[in-house]
């Protein structure tokens, strides 16, 4: 539940004047502050502006029930328009005025003579032999309302966000072998990548899945013959349930039931997957799922680190350099460290028959285009990076092993400045302490040096203005930590967000004491 929960619960500014009329006519129109959206006979839906960001998107929502929730969007990535933009219809359909030109957010088959906002959730626009010429029911983003169908060949896309309705990460197909199937975007439709399926494969062309106005998810042949239940049946259908189905952010579809007489929350009837850590692509390259509570984190492979800490999906990177056939680096020793109970992708460039652990290691080590293997027991596959869709996986023993560099002496980690070194690196770090403030603040990389209170940002201005020869004032002199010693004494750092900045701060208190640490890492 707790998905949609903060979902619904989005600041969501509806306009106060909304006009109830069901036929809406050629020339009329919609601002984001006056008249802002045409609502449905009972008041139940509304087609309109809503508050986007920074603006304001169109779309259909649920206007009457206090969890405001949007079911389609018009033009999903187009940026937020401003409050002085004007929907216009007209006959050839739905447009905002720009500079450029029209721009159309809904253009029918036929020229529209009216429209109308039904109360199933369905924007429609008439001909004026009052054919249908555009439904949004045609044209889904994320969400299927009861009575609503998607196509053999069309798909559903999960929001960005939760606060963003544009276009994220994961899909749901109805493809055109009648298999139902959810992949990330960016894979082919193969069985590879997926990681949800009706397993109704070779059920024929023109397989459709059907919302019924019960709530009842299932799918139809071309014939009409239901060939498989996505949920198990009908759902009551008393006078105020409400239903809707949903590929969520978190790339799960999930079937939602809400009751209007209780004037309830929305709650889950049935999701496609209860471990949040199944949908592929989750978490970025090099890192893994692990289920918390059951909701899912992802960690970087040992001796990595994450590309930009607070985006999951942006994956993780070595904090070594890497092993290489020539110029080997005389500064690192390689070895395989262990991530047991783990399942990846297998891309594997070789695949050896061995049932001694060691001896796949040893291949791997003496291999200088190996980086990784996943071992299970019988054979040993040599990886490539970067690895992805890995997920913790108890039920299984296989382990990958992945190849780390640990510098030979403590003395050359690249990632700790010296006092007269000229050598800064991406991950260099320097941490001084500045006994006027009591403060400690250490820099990942001291050219991105970054403000973060007045006080640090002197020890940056002195730092970079020492920055050639690091002759450090004694006030503030150099002290010098591994990296690891700072996330003991820091327990972890916690995360902060970095004021006016891209960037991402990490703050954290030395155990023991109350003194605060500041850390900024580079981008
Ligand atoms: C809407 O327009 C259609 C076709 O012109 C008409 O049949 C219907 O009665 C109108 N509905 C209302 C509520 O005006
Ligand atoms: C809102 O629309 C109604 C009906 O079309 C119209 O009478 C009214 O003047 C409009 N209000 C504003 C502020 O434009
Ligand atoms: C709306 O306002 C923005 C600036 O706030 C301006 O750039 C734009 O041209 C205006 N658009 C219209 C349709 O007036
Ligand atoms: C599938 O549906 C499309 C459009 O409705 C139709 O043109 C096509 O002939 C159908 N294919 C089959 C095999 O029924
Ligand atoms: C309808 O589809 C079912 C299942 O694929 C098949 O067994 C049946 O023969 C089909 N009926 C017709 C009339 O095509
Ligand atoms: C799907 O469920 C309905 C009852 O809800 C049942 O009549 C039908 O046989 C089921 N279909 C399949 C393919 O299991
Ligand atoms: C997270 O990182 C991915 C890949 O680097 C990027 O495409 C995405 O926009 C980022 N998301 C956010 C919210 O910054
Ligand atoms: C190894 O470290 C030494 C001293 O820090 C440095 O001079 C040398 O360039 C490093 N070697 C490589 C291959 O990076
Ligand atoms: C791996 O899974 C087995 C059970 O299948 C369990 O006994 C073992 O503790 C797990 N190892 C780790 C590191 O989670
Ligand atoms: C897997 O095993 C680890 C260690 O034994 C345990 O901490 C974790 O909770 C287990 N995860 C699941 C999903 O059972
Ligand atoms: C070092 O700091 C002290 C006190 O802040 C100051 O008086 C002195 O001039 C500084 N020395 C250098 C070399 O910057």
């Amino acid at each position: 539940m707790a998905c949609l929960a903060c979902l619904l619960a989005l600041a969501f500014v509806a306009a106060e004047a909304q006009q109830m009329q069901s036929n809406i006519s050629q020339g009329s129109s919609l601002t984001p502050t006056t008249n802002s959206t045409w609502l449905s006979r009972s008041g139940l839906y509304a087609f309109g502006f809503y508050r986007q960001g920074n603006g304001y998107a169109v779309g259909i929502f649920l206007a009457g029930i206090p969890q405001k929730t949007v079911v389609w969007t018009a033009n999903r990535d187009d940026p937020p328009v401003s409050n002085n933009a004007t929907l216009l219809f007209t006959g050839d359909g739905l447009a905002l005025p720009t500079a450029e030109g029209q721009n159309y957010l809904v253009s029918p088959s036929g020229s529209a003579s009216y429209a109308s906002m039904l109360d199933s959730g369905n924007f429609v626009l008439y001909n004026s032999g009052r054919e249908i010429v555009w439904q949004s029911f045609d044209h889904p983003t994320d969400t299927l309302l009861p009575g609503q169908r998607l196509l053999s060949g069309n798909e559903l896309f999960s929001a960005k966000s939760e606060a963003d309705h544009s276009t994220g990460i994961f899909r749901l197909k109805m493809q055109n072998d009648g298999n139902l199937v959810q992949y990330h975007v960016d894979t082919p439709d193969t069985s590879a990548y997926a990681y949800y399926s009706s397993l109704t494969d070779g059920a024929g062309e023109n397989v459709t899945l059907y919302f019924g106005a019960d709530g009842h998810l299932y799918l139809l042949n071309r014939n009409g013959t239901n060939i498989q239940n996505i949920t198990e049946g009908g759902l009551p259908t008393d006078e105020g349930k409400l239903y809707l189905m949903r590929i969520d952010v978190d790339g799960i579809f999930r079937l939602y039931s809400h009751d209007l007489k209780k004037n309830a929350i929305w709650s889950v009837e049935w999701e496609s997957s209860k471990d949040k850590c199944v949908p592929k692509g989750l978490c970025g390259f090099n890192s893994y799922c692990v289920l918390i509570d059951l909701e899912p984190d992802c960690r970087c492979l040992p001796r990595f680190e994450s590309v930009n800490p607070g985006n999951q999906t942006s994956g993780c990177e070595r904090n070594f350099v890497a092993d290489a056939c020539k110029n080997r680096n005389e500064n690192f020793t390689y070895t395989m460290e262990k991530l047991e109970n783990t399942t990846w992708e297998d891309s594997s460039y070789m695949s050896l028959r061995l049932s001694d652990e060691d001896d796949c290691i040893q291949g791997c080590l003496e291999d200088c285009n190996c980086e990784a293997v996943f071992f299970d027991g019988t054979k040993c596959r040599k990886q490539r990076l970067p690895l992805r869709y890995g997920r913790r996986d108890n039920g299984t023993s296989d382990r990958a092993l992945i190849k780390v560099g640990v510098p030979t002496k403590p003395d050359t980690d690249p990632r700790i400045v010296q006092p007269g070194s000229k050598k800064k690196g991406r991950t260099d770090i320097l941490i001084i302490g500045l006994s006027f403030t009591a403060l400690i603040h250490f820099v990942v990389d001291f050219r991105d040096c970054v403000v973060v209170n007045g006080d640090l940002e002197l020890a940056c201005i002195r730092m970079s203005a020492v920055n050639g020869d690091l002759e450090l004032n004694e006030s503030v002199a150099p002290r010098r930590y591994a990296y690891e010693e700072l996330e003991k004494m820091t327990n972890n750092f916690k995360e902060e967000l970095d004021r006016g900045a891209s960037s991402t701060v990490y703050k954290g208190l030395i155990l023991g004491s109350q003194k605060p640490v500041a850390v900024k890492r580079k981008d």
